[in-house]
């Protein structure tokens, strides 16, 4: 069988990358074949590189808001790895049509809210604001809209009193990691119908 390769783009610490990372072995139907960020300095890339797995980055700095041109370099050493799945991963940069049209129907991003609630930043706030009893976190395909396409899985949370932005975002958090891989395996195999993980506390 040849697997699936998976690149995996970061901005920040990698704790999603390393779980889907740890969950591509054995008779998963992918490998990871890149971890790419927009930051040269971003914790996932060492994390990445002591697992041995191929690192590049593209700071987005140098290109001072020009997207298509940050794009451009982007999506080179994704294409140089032979990609056939993108996954976001904590990726914090909005990319445009031009890119995510590039790798339509296999792009995939995890983001910590239940879609199509809080798209964009500050959820967990936003979803203790609003005296939600419970939050979580999705994995979609992505769409040139913002955390947006075609939902692929779901994992919920309770909200308990006393939560905090950060106390909700740990809790979701560890949630994250199971439903990703989870989403992942199913998806490289060709499955999109989706995952419902269920709280078990
Ligand atoms: C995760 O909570 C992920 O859902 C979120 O950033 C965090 C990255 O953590 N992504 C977004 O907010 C995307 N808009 P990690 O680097 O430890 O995986």
């Amino acid at each position: 069988m040849s697997h699936k390769r998976v690149a995996i783009l970061v901005s920040g610490g990698g704790s999603n990358m390393v779980s889907l990372v740890d969950s591509m072995t054995g008779d998963h139907p992918a490998r990871p074949c890149l971890v790419l960020s927009n930051d040269a300095e971003a914790g996932g890339l060492k994390k990445a590189a002591a697992r041995g797995i191929a690192t590049a980055a593209v700071d987005h700095r140098p290109f001072k808001g020009d997207r298509a041109a940050f794009e451009a370099e982007l999506v080179k050493p994704i294409l140089e790895a032979g990609a056939d799945i993108v996954c976001l991963a904590g990726f914090m940069r909005v990319l445009t049509e031009g890119f995510v049209s590039q790798f339509q129907g296999r792009m995939l991003n995890i983001h910590p809210s239940l879609l199509p609630k809080y798209k964009g930043l500050n959820t967990h706030a936003r979803a203790l604001e609003a005296g939600d009893a419970e939050a979580g976190c999705s994995v979609h395909e992505v769409t040139p809209l913002l955390d947006d396409g075609p939902l692929l899985g779901q994992a919920r949370v309770p909200v308990l009193a006393g939560d905090t932005p950060e106390s909700l975002a740990a809790r979701v958090l560890t949630q994250e990691h199971k439903l990703y891989p989870a989403v992942l395996r199913r998806f490289a195999a060709g499955d999109r119908s989706p995952v419902q993980l269920a709280w078990e506390g």
